[in-house]
């Protein structure tokens, strides 16, 4: 399944990401509030999968809401999994990290069913025929009432869709940029490294289209698929496993 050949994230994009990933993603606050509203926390201990956690911003905002949640960070970068664990060390066992590749099947099976898988701004990585396997594996391991919640960029329909897409992504990053530092300089990295993917497609970055994705999860057995929040390319949608 997985080709190892083919262009992948690495330890250089890791560190980008950690310098200038706050400017880069639109509305990034408002995104993580609203992944962490759709969890619906049992009236239990529960346990969160994120895949791709990154440095855990996303992991440190579900631990904060939920005191009773435990999370599991898996990544593949061993420079984000170093940073994720001295970001939420405060959280103890709360948070544990595993290496994994996102491509791999072997990591799918879990003794335990988990309340809800999240992810943001990796499963991109994988081609439409991977992102439909993974999306039948994750709705086998979660426990009934479980939640995915994805946030990601997506493929827009057509060449206008991709315009609209790559300007307002341009706009989010540059407002970014002046608002929590009042200069441009974060910017200027987003378009010198054409990190923008609707303006400089790259073969590392494989978005499907979104109404794809969804027919996608309602075929793996997810209920309620919907779509909650997009902009700039930027889409948050997912689906629950209904109480058996
Ligand atoms: C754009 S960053 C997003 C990080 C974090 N989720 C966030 O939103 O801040 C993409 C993350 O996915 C991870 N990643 C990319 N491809 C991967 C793969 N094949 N296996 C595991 N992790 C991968 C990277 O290491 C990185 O942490």
């Amino acid at each position: 399944m997985t080709d190892k050949t083919a262009p992948q994230w690495d330890e250089q994009d890791s560190q980008s990401f950690i310098d200038f990933g706050r400017y880069f993603v639109p509305h990034r606050e408002q995104q993580m509030a609203t992944i962490c509203d759709l969890i619906a926390p049992p009236d239990h201990s529960f346990t969160v999968i994120e895949l791709g956690c990154g440095e855990g911003l996303l992991a440190g905002a579900l631990l904060e809401r939920y005191p009773s949640c435990l999370l599991q960070g898996f990544d593949g970068s061993p420079e984000m999994l170093q940073c994720a664990q001295a970001n939420l060390a405060h959280y103890g066992a709360r948070f544990t990290t595993t290496q994994f590749d996102l491509m791999d099947q072997d990591w799918r099976t879990l003794e335990q069913p988990v309340h809800a898988v999240v992810s943001s701004l990796a499963i991109h990585h994988l081609d439409d025929d991977q992102k439909q396997i993974l999306y039948q594996d994750i709705f086998a391991v979660l426990a009934p009432g479980g939640a995915l919640v994805i946030a990601d960029v997506v493929q827009p329909a057509d060449q206008h869709g991709v315009a609209v897409a790559a300007q307002a992504w341009d706009e989010a990053v540059q407002q970014r940029a002046l608002t929590l530092e009042n200069n441009t300089t974060a910017f200027e990295f987003f378009q010198n490294n054409k990190w923008n993917m609707y303006h400089y497609p790259d073969p590392m970055d494989k978005p499907s289209r979104l109404f794809d994705q969804l027919k996608w999860l309602a075929q793996a057995g997810f209920a309620d698929v919907d779509v909650y929040w997009m902009h700039a390319g930027h889409a948050i949608f997912g689906g629950r496993k209904v109480t058996a």
